[in-house]
């Protein structure tokens, strides 16, 4: 029977029993809008050991910026518990902004290195809300393991060093990223891309598959790399954010050659969408 809880207490005190009863918690968090990339993740933290699953469901106001989708961002509980029926998680956290962040709130986790590039650039507060809220999920959940995806390459790394730093007792997944039949990533951001743009947006599927097969046939430079995944991006966006190669774990640059397992990043948009996407460069089979 899935439970759902609102409170942090509520949810600490559900775990709690949980443990007590010789459970092992997993953590699947989310903003909602569930889809299949979401719920692989449920099937994650069961194949790492976990026994019961909680799903937190939360808009997290800390990770948007001021000119950012927080009000428009989609938010369909409903039909987010009944995929979590579905797929047999126990407790769903659906905490209120002001549970979450009650009055007086003043305390944030900051990951310094790992969230200047890229996403960090582009947006400049995005990860500090996104550790604190990670961390605050972590406290009152209690869990052993956690999963992210991999689609959130940047934020996954740095959630794992945030546990790592923070000496935090939980182990954190990086999983693969589910893709639609025409290879796009799946996303809540999705939903928001006109038909026409829909159809333009497996550019960036498409060039991270140029890429990843010229690396694949001995191609290590970079800067031709780059210019692989660039093209059919540039040509079917609007305007690209950035698409680089960076080291599969600091995400530094990688100098003209690029190593094995680094990672092709992209963040573009369309139509007033912003997605992102990548592959790990000789890992990562894209067909
Ligand atoms: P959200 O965008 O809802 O994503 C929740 C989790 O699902 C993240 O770990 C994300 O990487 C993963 N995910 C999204 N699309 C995926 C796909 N196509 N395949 C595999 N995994 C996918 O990321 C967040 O929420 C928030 O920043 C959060 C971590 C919940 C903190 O607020």
């Amino acid at each position: 029977m899935l439970a759902v809880v609102h409170a942090p207490r509520e949810l600490a005190a559900t775990t709690e029993a949980l443990r007590a009863g010789g459970q092992r918690v997993g953590l699947v968090p989310t903003m909602g809008a569930l889809h299949a990339g979401h719920m692989s993740l449920v099937q994650a933290v069961r194949d790492a050991g976990a026994t019961r699953v909680v799903l937190s469901v939360f808009v997290n106001p800390l990770q948007f910026g001021p000119k950012e989708d927080f009000s428009k961002y989609p938010r369909t509980l409903p039909d987010d518990l009944e995929l979590c029926r579905a797929h047999g998680v126990d407790v769903v956290y659906a905490p209120a902004a002001e549970q979450m962040y009650p009055p007086g709130f003043q305390t944030h986790v900051e990951v310094e290195q790992l969230t200047q590039a890229l996403e960090g650039a582009a947006r400049p507060t995005h990860f500090r809300g996104v550790t604190t809220v990670v961390a605050k999920l972590f406290n009152a959940t209690g869990p052993c393991v956690a999963a992210f995806g991999r689609k959130d390459y940047q934020q996954w790394r740095t959630l794992e060093r945030m546990a790592a730093d923070l000496d935090m007792p939980v182990q954190v997944l990086g999983c693969p990223i589910l893709r639609e039949p025409d290879g796009l990533a799946m996303s809540s951001r999705n939903r928001y891309l006109q038909p026409e743009h829909r159809t333009r947006a497996t550019a960036i599927y498409a060039g991270l598959r140029g890429a990843s097969a010229a690396f694949a046939a001995g191609e290590r430079r970079v800067a031709r790399l780059e210019e692989l995944a660039r093209a059919g991006v540039a040509a079917a966006f609007d305007s690209i954010d950035y698409v680089t190669v960076a080291g599969a774990q600091d995400l530094a640059a990688p100098g003209e050659q690029a190593a094995e397992h680094s990672v092709m990043l992209v963040a573009a948009r369309i139509g007033g969408t912003r997605l992102i996407d990548n592959a790990i460069l000789g890992q990562d089979c894209l067909v």
